[in-house]
C-alpha cells in the first residue's frame, strides 16, 4: 500500500492509528492517533512518543519477525491516566515492512473490572465479620458454655445481632441492586413530597426517641406533588434521617426542611443535623458503596455504609441531585434537589 492510500484510509478510522515504519520512524497517523503521539511526531522514532516496554517490544516483534500482538500503553490524560490496549498488526507500506496501531481506549473496561472486584471482596469481608462471630459462639455454646445458662443467654443475644447485621446488609443489597436495575425508568406515579417524608419520619420516631433527638419537619404547608416512586422516596429519606439520628445524635434535633418551589428550579428538601459533623475530605466518597467515615463506629451501629449509596441512585432515578454540606462542630445539611412537574 502507499503512503497516501494508506492516509487517506486511516483518515476514516475513529480509532486511533499509528503506522511505524521499517526504519523505526512514525510513518503517519490519523488524527486520533496524532492525539495521543503528541505534537510533531511523524516522522521521528517511535521510542519517543511509544516508550513503554511492552509497546516497543509489540512493534519490534512487527517490524522484524512479522508478527502480530497486543500491548498495554498507558497515558497521561489531562485529569486521568488513559489506558489502551493496542493491537500491532504487520503490514507492508511501499513494499517494506511496516507495524500498524491500533489503539482501543479500555479505561472505562478496566474501572469496571476493579469496581466489581472491590465491590465483591468488600460484600465478602462484611459478611464474614458476622458469620465468624456466629461460627464461634455455637462452637462455645456446644462446648465450653453448654451448662451455662447466663453465659447462653449472653451469647444468643450477640448471635442476634450478628444475625441482625447479616439479614440488614443482604436487605440493602437487594434494594440497591433493585434501585440501580430501575434506574433508567422514569417513575410513573406522583406522591406530595410531605406525605412521603412525614412516612418517613412515622417510622423512624421510635429510634429518634430513645436516641433522644426530636424530629421536627418545616414547608410542609402546600408542599408539592412530584413525579415519585413511593417506596423509594420514603426509603431515601429514612436513610438520610436515620444517619442524622444516628451520627448527631448530640445535636438534639433533626429538621426536614421543604423549601417553597422557585419557578424553573428544582424542589429542594434539606435533612439538617447539629452533630459533629463530617471533615471535608470526606464529603465526595460517601455515597460510594461501603464508604464510612469511621468504619468502627458505623459498624458498632449496625451500619454497613450501603445507606448513601442508595440515596444517590434513588435521586439518580429521580433526574434529582444530592448535594452535602458540613461544618466541623455544627453539623451537616444533605440536600436533595428533584424535579417539579
Ligand atoms: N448526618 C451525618 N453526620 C455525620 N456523619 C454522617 C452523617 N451521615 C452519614 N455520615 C457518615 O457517612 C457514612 C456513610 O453513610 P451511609 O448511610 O452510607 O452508611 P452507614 O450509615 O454507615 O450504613 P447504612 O446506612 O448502610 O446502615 C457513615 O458511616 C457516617 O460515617
Ligand atoms: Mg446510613
Amino acid at each position: 500500500m502507499d503512503t497516501g492510500l494508506l492516509e487517506g484510509v486511516l483518515a476514516g478510522i475513529p480509532l486511533p492509528v499509528v503506522v511505524i515504519g521499517a526504519d523505526d520512524r512514525i510513518v503517519t497517523a490519523n488524527p486520533a492517533g496524532e492525539a495521543i503521539l503528541g505534537p510533531g511526531q511523524i516522522g521521528r522514532h517511535h521510542g519517543i512518543a511509544l516508550r513503554q516496554p511492552a509497546m516497543q517490544s509489540a512493534i519490534e516483534a512487527a517490524l522484524r519477525n512479522g508478527t502480530a500482538g497486543q500491548a498495554r500503553h498507558v497515558i497521561l490524560g489531562p485529569s486521568h491516566e488513559v489506558t489502551y490496549k493496542v493491537t500491532v498488526t504487520p503490514i507492508p507500506v511501499g513494499g517494506k515492512p511496516a507495524a500498524l496501531c491500533a489503539f482501543q481506549d479500555i479505561t472505562e473496561q478496566e474501572l469496571i473490572t476493579r469496581f466489581r472486584r472491590d465491590f465483591v471482596a468488600n460484600v465478602s469481608h462484611e459478611l464474614r465479620t458476622p458469620l465468624t462471630a456466629l461460627l464461634g459462639f455455637i462452637e462455645t455454646l456446644k462446648g465450653a458454655a453448654k451448662d451455662d445458662p447466663a453465659a447462653r443467654d449472653r451469647f444468643l443475644s450477640i448471635m442476634e445481632r450478628e444475625a441482625g447485621r447479616m439479614n440488614r446488609l443482604v436487605r440493602d443489597l437487594l434494594s440497591l441492586s433493585k434501585v440501580e436495575a430501575e434506574e433508567r425508568q422514569r417513575p410513573a406515579t406522583r406522591g406530595n413530597i410531605a406525605a412521603l417524608i412525614q412516612s418517613a419520619m412515622t417510622t423512624l420516631r421510635p429510634v429518634a426517641e430513645q436516641a433522644g433527638v426530636a424530629l421536627e419537619i418545616t414547608g410542609s404547608e402546600g408542599a408539592p406533588e412530584i413525579a415519585a416512586d413511593a417506596d423509594q422516596i420514603v426509603q431515601l429519606f429514612q436513610n438520610l434521617i436515620e444517619n442524622a439520628v444516628k451520627y448527631a445524635a448530640g445535636g438534639k434535633v433533626v429538621t426536614v426542611a421543604i423549601h417553597p418551589p422557585e419557578a424553573g428550579s428544582m424542589l429542594r428538601i434539606d435533612v439538617v443535623d447539629r452533630g459533629e459533623g463530617i471533615a471535608a475530605h470526606h464529603l465526595p466518597r460517601l455515597t460510594e458503596r461501603f464508604y464510612r467515615v469511621d468504619s468502627h463506629r458505623s459498624r458498632e451501629m449496625g451500619g454497613t455504609g450501603l445507606g448513601l449509596a442508595i440515596v444517590k441512585h434513588i435521586v439518580n432515578r429521580h433526574r434529582g441531585k444530592l448535594t452535602i454540606s458540613s461544618e466541623s462542630g455544627r453539623g451537616s445539611c444533605f440536600s436533595v434537589w428533584l424535579p417539579l412537574g
